[in-house]
């Protein structure tokens, strides 16, 4: 499963992309607006961070305006992935960017008749939301699992299944069953993965007794 970290904080993506962890880096109009940058700016700051795909999402709520903002976004990086919303326009947008070779992720997705709909205008991405469907009460795991089944049945659909607005660790454990491509993480739960009680434990253990030898390895 490939990771992406869900923020336009540089600091975070290039702390992160020191683990060889990373392998994009996903944005939105709310992330950019907490960053308090130029989008320009910071989205090709994080283009030159990570040589995977840097999601930035267009604001116009019409195809037209939503291909302009696009094309203008995709001279940032070659990595610069479009990101467009699930509307009857983004996905007239998203065809359009896609037959020019520009990549594409369609997020605010929540149903799988969406999704099918991004697959079918030829984007790289779709981006389901795990967490915001569990915030009302539904199984957003559900949404990712009935995704993964329908494009499985297709040799022709090359949309990769990026998992959003994920919460917690089972998120990104329950994503990995099914065979979700991507997960695009908040760099709090990335660093949440790393940890177990008995690694620390553990850890202490081996340190103390190792102490008491007297040796060292440096
Ligand atoms: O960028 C899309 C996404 O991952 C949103 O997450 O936490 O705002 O629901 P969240």
């Amino acid at each position: 499963m490939k990771f992406f970290v869900d923020t336009a904080d540089v600091g975070e993506i290039r702390e992160l992309a020191e683990t060889g962890l990373l392998d994009g880096v996903t944005t939105n109009p709310t992330l950019i607006a907490k960053s308090g940058r130029d989008v320009f700016e910071v989205l090709e700051e994080i283009c030159g961070i990570v040589d995977g795909p840097v999601s930035g999402e267009v604001t116009a709520m019409d195809a037209e305006g939503m291909i302009r903002e696009g094309e203008k976004l995709s001279k940032i990086a070659k990595n610069l992935t479009v990101k467009l919303p699930l509307t009857f326009e983004g996905i007239k947008a998203c065809s359009h960017l896609s037959k020019q070779g520009i990549m594409t992720n369609v997020t605010l997705c929540f149903s799988p008749a969406q999704a099918i709909l991004a697959a079918k205008a030829g984007a790289t991405f779709i981006s389901p939301f795990v967490g915001r469907l569990d915030d009302i009460g539904q199984d957003g795991m559900q949404l990712i699992r009935d995704i993964c089944t329908i494009y499985s049945q297709y040799d022709a659909i090359k949309t990769e299944v990026l998992v959003a607005s994920v919460r917690s660790p089972m998120h990104i454990v329950e994503a990995g069953k099914v065979g979700a491509h991507v997960a695009t993480i908040p760099a709090k739960v990335i660093k949440q993965l790393f940890k177990h009680p008995l690694t620390d434990s553990g850890l202490e253990a081996f340190l103390k007794d190792w102490e008491s030898t007297g040796q060292s390895i440096a």
